[in-house]
């Protein structure tokens, strides 16, 4: 279900397109129904549907399933008049044979595990609830017990009793339903409660009146069935999932400076002897290699990081199409930018305020100090000087750089694309290299230095 408005969220996207994790709120919980095998995944959309279901789309789902896509269809309620209403919005795309677990959008952090229970007491054939026991369940639907603990039934908090609203034992609104017995239910519903809504809860009276067995199953924890309604409650749960990732890489040997401080918005996959300082935010698919270093304060998307690498403190690595690579022993930072495409070959040093777009370096070679390399294809072995940069831009076109082995550039020299610096080769600081250079020849490209000696400073004129 993904229809709801979600007023409290105060924001012109679609409440379930908000992100947890660096992915779509309602992503999160497909990609679970896929980890189930689901034959087929319904969506019903209602608010933003339109943008929802291009988000669906257009996903990269975490769960390996090539074919998820073609198995996710869209059921639209307009109006919303209620979480039954919505579920009938989906029974023209239910088989007659199967079970239908339904789920909410807004619940990201709901665990395969927990569902694949809930399967299991369902059997096929019965009606069976996801519910916890907590202290106050004020707001949500509490279950109704006979004295021998059968379920009886849900009321929903608005038309509880004030005995019933006593009742610490609620539905998470999780349940799964034989698909049989669910459309006959689902035809028999009303609207007759204090929100004129038709609720799906209602099916769990049904159920007990035709004589089904109805059954419940329990999530771990709280947070897996908490939903999101505000930016307040997205957050915490933000939280809950970063501290779960945390204690995933933690466990597996991974040396966090702070796992309260960690981000990973997409998949890190690390190798051994990983250490992470405090604050570093990790997107898109990064993996790092055995022993790789990562200093604090750096940003790191889509990249791979071979072994033995360092990222200095305060570097940002955007590897967004196509992807960042990282040698084994490379050095990089701090306050260093790889971009898009930056293919750093092993042991090659990045220092402060170098910024590297789509550019090959080969081992060894080194840009230490505040330089452009784009579009740049270096050879093993060059020393790039401090204020270089490749102009790889003419107003209209990107052109290449080519600076073959061994060459060394000096400070301050612009090389204009397209453009080749012949190996071994050596450009004097301050030039500007518009033309070919042959292989081991210094190239200097500037005004000649002139010094004038019978030069006299002006000097301020004295009042008389
Ligand atoms: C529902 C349950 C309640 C349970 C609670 C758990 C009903 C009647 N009540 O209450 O027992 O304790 O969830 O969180 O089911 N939605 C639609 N279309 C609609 C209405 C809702 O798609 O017309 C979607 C919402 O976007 C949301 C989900 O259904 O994803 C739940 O809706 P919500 O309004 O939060 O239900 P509650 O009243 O909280
Ligand atoms: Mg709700």
């Amino acid at each position: 279900m993904a229809a709801g408005k979600g007023t409290r969220m105060k924001s012109t996207l679609p409440k379930v397109l908000h992100r947890l994790g660096g992915r779509a709120l309602l992503g999160h919980v497909i990609d679970c129904a896929a980890r189930l095998s689901a034959r087929q995944v319904v969506v019903i959309t209602g608010h933003g549907a339109i943008e929802v279901e291009a988000a669906c789309a257009g996903a990269d789902w975490a769960t390996g399933s090539s074919d998820l896509q073609s198995r996710i269809k869209f059921a639209r309620q307009e109006p919303q008049l209620g979480t039954g209403h919505a579920v009938q919005q989906a029974v023209p795309l239910l088989a007659d044979d199967g079970v239908t677990l339904i789920l909410n959008g807004d619940v990201p952090l709901i665990q395969a595990q927990t569902l694949r229970k809930l399967l299991d007491v369902c059997a096929g054939d019965k009606l069976a609830l996801l519910t916890l026991t907590i202290a106050d369940a004020s707001g949500y639907g509490r279950v109704l017990r006979a004295e021998d603990g059968a379920v009886l039934g849900i009321v929903e908090h608005k038309d509880a009793t004030p005995a019933q609203r006593e009742i610490r034992e609620f539905y998470t609104g999780v349940m799964a339903v034989p698909n049989k017995l669910l459309k006959t239910w689902l035809a028999r519903l009303t609207n007759q409660n204090s929100q004129k809504e038709y609720y799906l809860t209602d099916v769990v009276a049904m159920a007990v009146a035709d004589g089904r067995q109805v059954v419940a199953s329990h999530p771990d924890n709280e947070p897996e069935v908490s939903g999101v309604n505000d930016p307040l409650q997205l957050a915490a749960l933000e939280r809950v999932y970063q501290s779960r990732q945390a204690i995933a890489l933690m466990t597996q040997g991974v040396r966090l400076a702070d796992p309260a401080r960690l981000d990973v918005r997409g998949s890190l996959t690390c190798g051994q002897d990983v250490e992470i300082d405090v604050n570093c935010v990790f997107e898109g698919a990064v993996t790092l290699g055995d022993g790789v270093r990562i200093g604090a304060n750096c940003c790191i998307a889509n990249a791979v990081i071979a072994a033995g690498a360092v990222i200095h403190p305060f570097t940002h690595i955007d590897g967004e199409k196509p992807g960042v690579q990282v040698g084994e022993g490379a050095l990089v930072g701090p306050f260093a930018r790889l971009r898009p495409g930056a293919q750093l070959g092993a042991d090659v040093h990045i220092g402060n305020f170098v910024e590297v777009k789509n550019s090959t370096l080969a081992r060894g070679a080194k840009a230490n100090h505040l330089a452009y390399l784009g579009d740049t294809t270096v050879g093993e072995r060059v020393n790039y000087g401090a204020g270089s940069i490749t102009a790889n831009y003419d107003g209209a076109n990107k052109h290449r750089t080519v600076i073959e082995a061994d060459v060394h550039i000096g400070s301050n020299c612009v090389l204009v694309a397209p453009v080749t610096i012949g190996a071994g080769g050596t450009v004097g600081g301050g030039s500007t290299i518009t033309k070919d250079t042959p292989a081991g020849a210094l190239s200097v490209a500037r005004g000649k230095q002139v010094s004038l000696t019978n030069w006299t400073r002006p000097s301020k004129k004295t009042a008389s």
